[in-house]
């Protein structure tokens, strides 16, 4: 690849833009609010109330610089009142059950909120009247998974065996449908809308305190001195920093908004270059080296299926919207630690840190 050649975000024309973002509570959704926000974006948001009581929406005090609505993308009615009272030009539609273990024991809900609340956004845009771009982000784990070495292209068949997976596959399928049927140049279709997906892999970075995430039970582990307990130390992924995918995210809603081209009404991968798959082991490890500890690695006694391999081809991202990973797996890792570390130490606050990370990725 071309090392020279990387796209940011344009400020200008993301200036005054009113952007919605499902799921601004969430962990990659107070990220990309931080984000817009600084870009002069008149930002709405729309989720559940954070679930844990450390949460990076609260401690970077989002609430009183977005209009916040606490609304369950299940109630479509609720939902779509939101979106005709806005009238946003862009929407990134984040909002989701995301965690597989969780899928296992609450698969309906997972179903319902990933798949009706897609369903229902894609419903109720088409009450809009004027011209509106909508970026659905989904995930790697959309692909059957067929343990391959190599990476899944954005024309491999979908998939998914755990709930999580499958419901994200469903979605997929659902925007591919409603595109097909409506949002293109068919005699049903109203062609002031362009929507795209974007799957991305597992993104790391500070202010995740999500249960079940890798990173964050490091974190936990960390701070009490204890253990770090892993439970699958081969499984491999494609570890990003989570402005990786958010920056992969923006260009395309720009892309999507200003430019005619079909290829961007259609999926995306984000992912790391190659180097970065790396196993849960090595991930620990590489956090290690920058905060000392030690760890034990589990039995997995759950036996819950969960994929060992998941690398993706990101040619397509690269080749249309110049958009490409910044940081190596080092510099991710470096990056997250030290976030944490500078919460922990009360060294710096959250919003010095997240606009640190930021001005450093963009720069
Ligand atoms: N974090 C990752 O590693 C990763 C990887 C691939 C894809 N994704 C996808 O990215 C998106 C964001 O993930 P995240 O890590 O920020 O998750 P998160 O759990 O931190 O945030 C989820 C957000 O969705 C909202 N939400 C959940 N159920 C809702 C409902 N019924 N109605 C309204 N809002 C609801 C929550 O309130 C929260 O704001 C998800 O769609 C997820 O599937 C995440």
């Amino acid at each position: 690849m071309n090392v020279q050649k990387r796209k940011v975000p344009n400020k200008r024309f993301w200036e005054n833009k009113k952007v919605l973002i499902t799921g601004h509570t969430g962990f990659k959704g107070s990220w990309l609010s931080l984000w817009l926000l600084q870009m002069g974006c008149d930002v709405i948001g729309i989720a559940l109330e954070p679930e844990n009581e450390k949460n990076l929406f609260d401690l970077l005090n989002l609430k009183d610089q977005i209009k916040h609505y606490i609304c369950d993308i299940r109630n479509k009615k609720a939902f779509g009142e939101i979106i005709k009272k806005h009238k946003p030009d862009i929407i990134f539609h984040l909002a989701a059950q995301p965690l597989v273990i969780t899928s296992y024991k609450k698969p309906l809900e997972t179903w319902q909120v990933n798949v009706m609340g897609t369903v229902n956004l894609l419903d109720e845009i088409s009450y809009l009247d004027k011209k509106c771009s909508v970026v659905f982000i989904t995930t790697d784990k959309v692909y059957e998974n067929n343990e391959w070495t190599y990476g899944y292209r954005e024309i491999d068949k979908l998939g998914g065996l755990d709930p999580y997976s499958s419901s994200k596959a469903a979605c997929e399928l659902a925007i591919h449908s409603w595109r097909e049927s409506f949002y293109s140049s068919n005699q049903y279709q109203k062609t002031n809308f362009s929507i795209a997906s974007a799957r991305a892999g597992n993104v790391i970075g500070g202010g995740d305190w999500s249960e079940n995430r890798i990173v964050p039970d490091v974190i936990r582990s960390l701070e009490k001195n204890n253990e770090i307990h892993i439970r699958n130390p081969s499984s491999t992924r494609p570890w990003q920093h989570v402005l990786e995918p958010l920056s992969g995210y923006i260009l395309l809603a720009e892309r999507l908004h200003s430019d005619e081209n079909d290829i961007f009404c259609s999926p995306f991968n984000f992912g790391p270059e190659l180097e970065a798959n790396k196993s849960v082991l090595e991930l620990v490890q590489e956090c290690l080296k920058h905060w000392e500890g030690d760890y034990t690695i589990q039995n997995n006694n759950e036996k819950l299926h969960e994929a060992g391999k998941l690398n993706l081809v990101i040619d397509k991202a690269y080749n249309t919207l110049d958009w490409k990973p910044r940081w190596d797996f080092c510099k991710t890792i470096d990056i997250t630690i030290n976030w944490y570390k500078n919460f922990t130490l009360k060294k710096k606050s959250p919003l010095e840190s997240c606009l640190n990370d930021l001005s450093l990725y963009i720069d």
